[in-house]
């Protein structure tokens, strides 16, 4: 049984997604122990023009590819072994500019270069995955910015409907309220949502590891 944790923040220090997963990793642990494989994309990205080649191989003969190209291909297919070896999956992004970490947007895009993982395919049908989102701010129904939140719904759809991957989603958002005074008066309000996130964190990683014990029986 083995859970692949895939972390987007660029910060190591005071990282809420980071620390949400860690409920998450934390539950898993309790119940796996010593089952967790890392991929940090916020600490260690990808390199930025492998997708490009990976991509441009579909249009160049076989004896034709260039080193970058090879390197490209087998760096999709080294990431798409380690998320098809995995039980179960916990994704952890901050929303950056409105949208997706260009870090974890560059795996995604990799990994769907691969055969295996092409749309259509939906390799990781019945396979649990937790998605951990941080927000600075607050994007619920009626707030100003209610919609302007594009990362969340797009990784539900790669994670959900594209990839298969049966989806939990664990929200925290107001995280900058601590630090910015515009926001003073939502100080309260975020420490409430962010206990919730720890709180469905810490069950989500129970039930991810009860379940990839059923699946496997
Ligand atoms: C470069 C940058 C861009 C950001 N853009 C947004 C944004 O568009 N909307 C928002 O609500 N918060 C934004 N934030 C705040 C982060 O979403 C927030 O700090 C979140 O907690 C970051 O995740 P982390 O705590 O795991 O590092 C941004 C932060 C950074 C550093």
């Amino acid at each position: 049984m083995s859970l692949l944790r895939v972390d987007a923040s660029i910060r190591t220090g005071g990282s809420v997604s980071r620390e949400v997963a860690d409920s998450v990793e934390t539950a898993w642990r309790a119940l796996r122990p010593g089952s967790v494989t890392r991929r940090d994309l916020g600490r260690d990205p990808l390199p930025a023009a492998a997708w490009a080649d990976a991509v441009s191989v579909g249009q160049t003969p076989e004896a034709e590819r260039t080193p970058e190209q090879r390197e490209a291909v087998a760096l999709a297919a080294a990431l798409a072994d380690e998320l098809l070896a995995a039980d179960a999956v916990v994704v952890a992004a901050p929303l950056y500019n409105f949208g997706v970490p260009h870090h974890l947007k560059a795996w995604i895009d990799l990994l769907i270069t691969d055969p295996r993982l092409a749309p259509g395919t939906a390799p990781l049908t019945g396979r649990p995955l937790a998605l951990v989102i941080a927000r600075g701010g607050g994007y619920g129904p009626g707030t100003p910015r209610a919609g302007w939140d594009h990362a969340t719904p797009y990784l539900l759809q790669i994670f959900g409907a594209v990839l298969g991957a049966d989806v939990t989603l664990i929200e925290a958002e107001l995280t900058l309220a601590a630090v910015n005074p515009a926001m003073a008066a939502l100080v309260d309000e975020a420490a409430r949502g962010r206990d919730r996130a720890h709180a469905l964190a810490s069950e989500t990683g129970r039930a991810l590891a009860e379940r990839t014990a059923e699946l496997a029986a």
